[in-house]
């Protein structure tokens, strides 16, 4: 991978590139390696179909629905997870097959699930009794697609509670422990709604397979339990999302291979006396394109502050923050951040770096970094940097391929960054262009009418 230090599956910037698409596109900038992301794909998709022959990786789009990475996503075969109608218009735009696509989300409106029909989606994963009624309804005029029930398996995944989505207590899916899934089949098979199957996803950033395991385990349960007790036969599981990325040193996640290999037995395991063909889909977002993307910040201001008598703080500020990356607010998030000199710096060509933050040794400085908004917009904590940081030096966020350009917004009126895809011949491309100021403020209609 360009750029990639041998022994690190994360994609890292070389510094005179950094430079070069910073001074061209300007910062904040998010960048997404083709080559890596595509790489990822295939492995991913390796993984899971040496295991299970025919599984299928369907790519979470809630993790980065930039169309380019989007039509990266299709053009590697991947179905497409989209949990609202706009993620589903944004894979058709990026040129997804309706039908490789299938729609999520715990509250779908009626009108949601009708555009759904319309296009002609996959499936629709449906959430809860109130959803089944409106597609009973619909479906009185519409072509009705696949219908998985989402479940929920009762699993408590050890990670972040805002992204644990398995265990009883949650918002998500048709509970299993309380009988609302059993109930939930025979609804929908009394209604003669074409239900194929069920689906779970207990977690994100998980480190290992087990709680993957025991959703996958439970659900493939569930299957047998819904043959013999009502004699539905599911063809499809879809075993959600979840395997987690190196943030930072200390997120050691299995191998992509050891994943498959694992969360696909415990399926098997389960269903051995299950004597139909069943469909395994995975449904990954972060660990396809997570480490597979930067983000590039200017220094601007680094300033000391006094904390106690004999301890001083070092903020170092970027010309981003919580608005192209709400993670730390959100979740306390951890990322590795690389520091990348200005090119008039006397430095020396010999000092400088082939890749930031390696092999220096001068990392002699604890920095926080923050961004600028309002809020605390603390982004990264304890940051070791060389003590000559200052104004108009780069920094390089890893990792930020998945759940950042997503989950970005315009707080303090900021304009959204641009996006740039490093193409697998090296040369690099704007695929999303900064937000216009006139872009920012078109959708706005001061009272009165006046428009402007
Ligand atoms: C239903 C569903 N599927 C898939 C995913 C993707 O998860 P991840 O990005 O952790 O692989 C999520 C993430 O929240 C999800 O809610």
């Amino acid at each position: 991978m360009a750029g990639s230090p041998v022994g690190d599956s994360r994609f890292i910037l070389p510094s005179p590139l950094a430079r070069e698409l910073a001074e061209t596109y300007q910062t904040p900038l998010y960048v997404i390696d083709e080559r890596h992301f595509r790489e990822r794909i295939r492995r991913t998709r390796s993984a899971a179909g040496s295991v299970w022959p025919g599984a299928e990786i369907s790519f979470a789009a809630k993790a980065n629905s930039t169309l380019a990475v989007l039509s990266i996503a299709v053009q590697e075969g991947c179905l497409i997870d989209a949990a609202s109608e706009g993620e589903l218009r944004a894979a058709l735009l990026a040129g997804a097959e309706p039908s490789r696509c299938h729609l999520h989300g715990n509250n779908k409106t009626s009108a949601e699930i009708e555009y759904a029909m319309e296009v002609g989606v996959g499936s629709i994963v449906v959430d809860n009794f109130d959803e089944l009624n409106r597609i009973f309804t619909l479906a009185q005029s519409h072509r009705c697609p696949d219908l998985l029930l989402r479940l929920a398996p009762g699993v408590d995944p050890i990670t972040h509670e805002k992204i644990s989505t398995g265990q009883a207590d949650t918002k998500f899916g048709f509970n299993i422990v309380n009988g609302a899934a059993g109930r939930a089949v025979r609804v929908a098979t009394g209604l003669s709604l074409p239900l194929v199957g069920f689906h779970c996803h207990v977690g994100s950033q998980l480190m290992d397979a087990e709680a993957q395991k025991s959703g996958a385990e439970v659900l493939a349960r569930f299957v047998v339990d819904m043959w013999r007790d009502q004699g539905f036969v599911a063809k499809a599981l879809n075993v959600g999302g979840g395997l987690g990325i190196r943030y930072t040193d200390a997120d050691d996640p299995v191998s992509i291979e050891d994943y498959y290999r694992e969360v696909s037995g415990a399926v098997a395991g389960a269903i051995r006396e299950y004597g139909f063909e069943l469909k395994l889909i995975h449904e990954p977002g972060r660990s396809l394109v997570g480490e597979s993307g930067v983000t590039l910040y200017r220094i601007g201001t680094v300033k000391t502050v006094p904390v106690t008598e004999d301890l001083n703080r070092t903020y170092v500020c970027v010309d981003g923050g919580l608005a192209d990356n709400p993670r730390p607010a959100l979740y306390g998030a951890k990322y590795t951040v690389l520091h990348i000199p200005d090119r008039t710096k006397q430095m020396g060509e010999a000092k400088e770096q082939a890749v930031p933050g390696m092999a220096r040794g001068e990392f002699d400085t604890t920095y926080t970094i923050s961004g600028r908004h309002c809020e605390t917009d603390t982004l990264f904590r304890d940051i070791l940097l060389p003590d000559d940081v200052e104004e108009g030096d780069l920094v390089q966020v890893l990792c930020t391929g998945a759940y950042n350009a997503s989950m970005a917004s315009n707080y303090n009126r900021y304009p959204r960054p641009a996006a740039v895809l490093i193409r697998e011949d090296g040369s690099h491309e704007l695929v999303q262009r900064r937000e216009t100021w006139e872009e920012m403020f078109a959708r706005e209609i001061l009272p009165g009418g006046r428009d402007e």
